[in-house]
């Protein structure tokens, strides 16, 4: 394993595999969601309500950065309450705080600058998949007339003349940056068109919120977003969309173990593509449609699994997110697949723990997929040779990042022999609420260290 050294021996969990996951589980408001609207909420002049939220560390990120803001925030059950009416600025200790742990203070930019005429970003975390550059933000927010200054202890924004709305071209259809206009605009001078903007489902359940609050915005075809700036926005009442990343999680452990799962809450219209792939697989799924109890329910129909190529994508592509637990499942398909991810130039990392624990897996810089992509000029390692079935056996795992972390939890689990995985508390608790228990409930065999 590369560095248990710099993970406490307590943050671990160890997993017996070779057990067949079989049962339901429930998952909960998108984690993509439910941090957006969460800052959405600061643009109000009156609170606003917030359900289905997850028990995720995002979560508590963005609670404890609205509240230095001002933001009264309370949770009761999976219903967030935030009042906004005495919204100030924070100090940069008191926000530094948060500094590393997530990447969405950038999105308070907007609504911190319409509320407060300034704000600052500290250093920013998130997964360590790449670069992850914040230009387009940046340069989006100079568009609307903020005047940003980076110092040693992070970046300061100020709008001395107001923010106004602007004409804008994203180079990619960035999520991040995508939000970034929408929470701007909404409130800027004049309107805002947004072309090559991203169309995810959480961006588009943003959007509902905004337009809850009073917000006027227009999703016009080919990626083109307007945005008509409104004086003033009210609080909101909403339920936050499924998580479509963690039901795929679900979704490709009952493959990979050969289980059966019903993913209660997963949303078959935000998951289509996801369920082409795994059907295309071989992977077998039947979708329940009760507006309340309903949900998806995935399994291993006992057949061979089927090789496939695949590319990631901005919506409605193959969300990069579900990469990584698909590959897991790849490694039990019949022959030679293909993975070619074009959003994030660095997201293979983690394969090289699948390999110690028996994978066939080679990494190309080279375009795989058939579509070149911005990376392949650029000599990264994106694209991914599975060669299965290969039987897995068990390893000590150093978890890198959230959605790799999980995929390590998917190959222990089907994997022979025990595993100890490392990193579980740091990572996976980002965005996978209550997954110990969701995991024991499905019959997995797996237990924490005795410390001493
Ligand atoms: C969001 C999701 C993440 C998902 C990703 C792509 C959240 C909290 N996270 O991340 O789960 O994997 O969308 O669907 O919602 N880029 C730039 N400059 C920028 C911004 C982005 O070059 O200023 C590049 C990134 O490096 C990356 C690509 O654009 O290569 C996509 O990133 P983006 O869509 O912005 O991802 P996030 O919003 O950070």
């Amino acid at each position: 394993m590369s560095s248990t050294d710099a993970t406490p021996e307590e943050d671990m969990l160890i997993i017996h595999g070779g057990t067949p996951l079989e049962g339901d589980v429930t998952v909960r408001g998108a984690k993509n969601l439910v941090s957006k609207a969460m800052v959405a909420a600061l643009l109000g002049t009156s609170p606003s309500v917030l359900r289905s939220v997850p028990a995720i560390r995002d979560v508590e990120v963005v609670t404890g950065l609205l509240r230095v803001h001002g933001v009264d925030v309370e949770l009761d059950g999976d219903t967030l309450y935030m009042d906004p009416t005495s919204v100030e600025s924070a100090g940069v200790e008191e926000i530094n705080v948060h500094a590393g742990t997530s990447r969405i203070p950038i999105l308070l930019c907007g609504p911190l600058l319409h509320r407060l005429g300034r704000a600052f970003i500290p250093d920013l975390g998130g997964c360590n998949i790449g670069g992850r550059p914040i230009d387009f933000h940046l340069d989006a927010l100079r568009e609307f007339g903020a005047v940003v200054e980076k110092d040693a202890s992070g970046t300061h924004l100020s709008a001395p003349n107001g923010l106004h709305g602007i004409r804008y071209e994203l180079d990619f259809p960035s999520v991040g940056a995508t939000e970034q206009v929408l929470l701007t605009a909404v409130m800027a001078k004049g309107t805002t068109e947004l072309r090559n903007a991203a169309i995810e489902p959480e961006i588009i359940d943003l959007i509902c919120v905004l337009q809850k609050m009073g917000a006027i915005i227009k999703v016009h075809t080919n990626r083109v977003i307007e945005i008509v700036g409104v004086d003033e926005l009210k609080g909101y009442r909403h339920r936050a969309l499924p998580d479509r990343i963690e039901a795929a999680s679900w979704a490709s452990a009952a493959l990979a173990t050969e289980g059966s799962v019903f993913v209660r809450g997963a949303q078959q219209a935000d998951m289509m593509t996801f369920l082409n792939v795994f059907r295309s697989i071989g992977g077998a799924y039947e979708v329940d449609d009760d507006p309340v109890e309903g949900g998806i329910r995935f399994w291993h129909p006992g057949t061979a699994l089927k090789p496939v190529a695949l590319e990631t994508d901005v919506h409605p592509g193959l969300m990069t997110d579900w990469q990584q637990p698909i590959v897991v499942a790849l490694t039990q398909a019949d022959g030679l697949s293909i993975m070619h991810e074009t959003v994030y130039e660095n997201r293979f990392g983690y394969t090289s723990e699948l390999r110690r624990m028996g994978a066939n897996i080679e990494l190309y810089s080279d375009c795989l997929g058939g579509t070149p992509c911005r990376w392949g000029r650029r000599n990264f390692l994106h694209s991914a040779v599975i060669a299965g079935p290969s039987k897995l056996h068990a390893a000590d795992l150093q978890i890198p990042d959230l959605r790799a972390g999980f995929s390590h939890l998917i190959a222990a689990m089907a994997a022979e022999g025990t595993s100890r995985v490392y990193g579980v508390d740091r990572y996976i608790t980002r965005g996978y609420e209550n997954f110990e228990e969701k995991l024991l409930g499905l019959g997995a065999k797996i237990e924490r260290p005795v410390t001493k």
